[in-house]
């Protein structure tokens, strides 16, 4: 299986094979990592992170991955660039392939790293863009394998706002990989139709089954896995708040949510999530909205149940392999 000089946009472009290989290649690297076993396997190499949108765990785990293989890296912050202000994506891409080995990108819409990847002649890899977030769904699917031994015959139920990056890019990955997956929403979140129906045709040939359910006690229903991420995403207005509380509160993970879904059934979240009043912006709209919490509960999210941080740090493993098989 070659990777080499491959663009990593979306899972769509990659076959089940290549998914699996891109995790179990990542499960290695952890292995390496608690062994303390060295893998400087890039030396001399280097990439550029550009993050227009802010981030933790994408950027960590790019430095840290980097790092760990011997590349060095520059991050190019939302302020800190001329890219699309006063070069095009296009120029940048040139200018930037000449420089580095790899280039991350982390913005707005699809086509931006789209176009980069046209255009680097090095692998570009995607940290997140409006429709998807693939290195999130490698983390995702490795830290499923980890908990129950397989993906095969798993059923993922995503609560919420199902339309946008991970809600899309669970369904691209769970159709590739052959799984069950559920979107659980009212009707106007579920992903667009272009996406439905090139995923439904995936899903012919790989056995997967997709379903979308309005109901969240009937989506629940012997969930291996139930999966949320926040009811609002970076770079949306703040004014869509309201409508978003209102239209999604239904839909928030709670201990009856659960309660629904098998007795060995994981909470699963990209985070960052708004769980309780301890961040700024969980505050501001708490007290707003009268809530002490948004698209999980403080309970269920702290429970036994919850595989949050095992999903955050397997990240920079994913993203480790991501860049060994690519650059
Ligand atoms: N899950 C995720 O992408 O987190 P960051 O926004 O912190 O990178
Ligand atoms: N949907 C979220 C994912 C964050 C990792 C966002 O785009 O903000």
């Amino acid at each position: 299986m070659n990777f080499k000089g491959k663009n990593f946009l979306k899972l769509l472009d990659f076959s089940k094979a290549e998914i699996e290989h891109m995790i179990d290649k990542a499960i290695e690297f952890k292995k390496m990592k608690k062994l303390g076993m060295p893998h400087k396997y890039h030396e001399g190499k280097n990439v550029a992170l550009i993050f227009e949108k802010t981030s933790t765990r994408t950027r960590c785990s790019f430095e840290v991955a980097c790092r760990d293989l011997g590349i060095g890296v520059t991050y190019l912050d939302p302020a800190g660039s001329q890219i699309g202000k006063k070069e095009s994506i296009a120029d940048t891409a040139k200018v930037l392939g000449r420089i580095y080995d790899g280039i991350e990108y982390r913005g707005y819409g699809q086509e931006i790293v789209e176009e980069l990847g046209a255009n680097a002649g090095v692998p570009v890899w995607n940290g997140l863009t409006n429709e998807f977030h693939p290195t999130q769904i490698l983390a995702d699917f490795m830290t499923i394998k980890e908990k129950f031994g397989t993906l095969d015959g798993i059923k993922l139920v995503y609560m919420g706002d199902t339309r946008y990056n991970m809600g899309n890019s669970l369904m691209v990955g769970c159709a590739k990989l052959g799984m069950h997956f559920v979107a659980c929403a009212p009707k106007k979140y579920f992903p667009s139709k272009e996406l439905i129906e090139t995923c439904q045709e995936i899903a012919k040939s790989s056995g997967a089954v997709l379903e979308f359910i309005e109901s969240p006690e009937i989506a629940a229903k012997n969930a291996d896995v139930i999966y949320t991420d926040v009811w609002v995403s970076m770079g949306e207005p703040v004014d869509v708040w309201k409508e978003r509380i209102d239209e999604l509160s239904p839909y928030q993970v709670n201990k009856k949510l659960m309660s629904y879904a098998k007795d060995t059934a994981v909470f699963m979240h990209c985070l960052p999530a708004f769980h309780d009043l301890k961040t700024a912006i969980g505050k501001e709209m708490g007290e707003k909205f009268n809530r002490v919490d948004m698209e999980v509960t403080d309970e269920v999210f702290l429970s036994k149940q919850s595989i949050v941080f095992d999903e955050a740090e397997n990240r920079m493993h994913t993203i480790k392999a991501v860049i060994d098989l690519t650059i």
